[in-house]
């Protein structure tokens, strides 16, 4: 991960930018960003024409996008993990008033505020571990979880903490590998039970110990039931799964006694 500077750390979104500025050409100034992992259109100009999965992530949200009002005025977003900013930059331009963008990674937040200060939008980017999401004030209308859970060595940690963030909706994509089967099981078995374990429709996550498609924090990877059960066993229920890797969600037994899960198992009384 990068630790350059960061040239457009708080400034505020501009007047969209044209194709040429200080001499050089749009194109210049997003090849001198890095390289992209979002394939963003940028008056024309994309950011990241050759990416492995094609146009990335559009062609995600093509079916996410249709199971989100396409008019979101007033609301408020937290985009976890939001790389160069493609899902805030949707999320903003439906009309959303808040919209939040958190990564680790400079590079990424640098190209975030780069397309949205280009496109004229009034974007918030900000330097922020998931881990410390529960840290930022307030809740937020949309919290989208996307493309991170499987990079965290502590995932299910950061998903307890991601809910408290929830005041509505919770947009949630992770890579599956394994059956994308999702049965009914009972609520418990026999020690002695150890056919389940054989069932590749059992919940399961498979632990990555070096790499996986040349990328080595992808630590965790579920398969379908896996995610399904931690998302309701975090207190979330399942609302839709626009399309096979994503599930939207509402926290609704997130709290225990007034408290939230991930409180209740620090201090041991979950
Ligand atoms: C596979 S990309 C997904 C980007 C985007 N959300 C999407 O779905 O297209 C993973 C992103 O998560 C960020 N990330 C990794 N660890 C993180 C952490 N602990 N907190 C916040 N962001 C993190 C990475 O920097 C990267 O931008």
């Amino acid at each position: 991960m990068s630790s350059t500077a960061d040239p457009l750390a708080g400034k505020p979104a501009l007047a969209p930018i044209g194709a040429e500025s200080d001499g050089r050409s749009l194109a210049q100034r997003i090849a001198e960003l890095g390289e992209w992992f979002h394939n963003l259109d940028l008056h024309g100009v994309h950011t990241a024409p050759r990416h492995f999965l094609g146009d990335f992530p559009n062609i995600k949200w093509q079916p996410i996008g249709k199971a989100i009002p396409q008019d979101l005025t007033g609301a408020t977003v937290l985009d976890i993990g939001c790389n160069g900013g493609f899902y805030s930059i949707q999320m903003k331009q439906r009309g959303a008033r808040r919209v939040l963008g958190i990564d680790v990674d400079d590079r990424y937040l640098n190209q975030a505020r780069f397309a949205a200060n280009t496109l004229g939008l009034d974007i918030e980017f900000k330097k922020c571990s998931v881990y410390s999401a529960d840290e930022i004030s307030g809740q937020f209308d949309y919290v989208l979880l996307m493309g991170v859970f499987y990079h965290l060595r502590y995932p299910l940690f950061a998903l307890d903490k991601v809910i408290k963030k929830v005041a509505g909706k919770l947009v949630f994509q992770t890579m599956i590998r394994g059956s994308e089967e999702a049965r009914i099981w009972e609520d418990d078995y026999p020690f002695w039970n150890k056919e389940i374990f054989r069932d590749p429709d059992f919940p399961a996550v498979y632990f990555i110990e070096k790499s996986y498609s040349h990328d080595y924090t992808n630590w965790w990877i579920p398969n379908r039931a896996a995610v399904e059960a931690m998302l309701r066993s975090s207190g979330l229920e399942i609302l839709e799964r626009p399309e096979s890797e994503t599930w939207i969600c509402e926290p609704r037994r997130s709290t225990q006694r007034g408290r939230y899960i991930l409180d209740l198992e620090l201090e041991g009384t979950l």
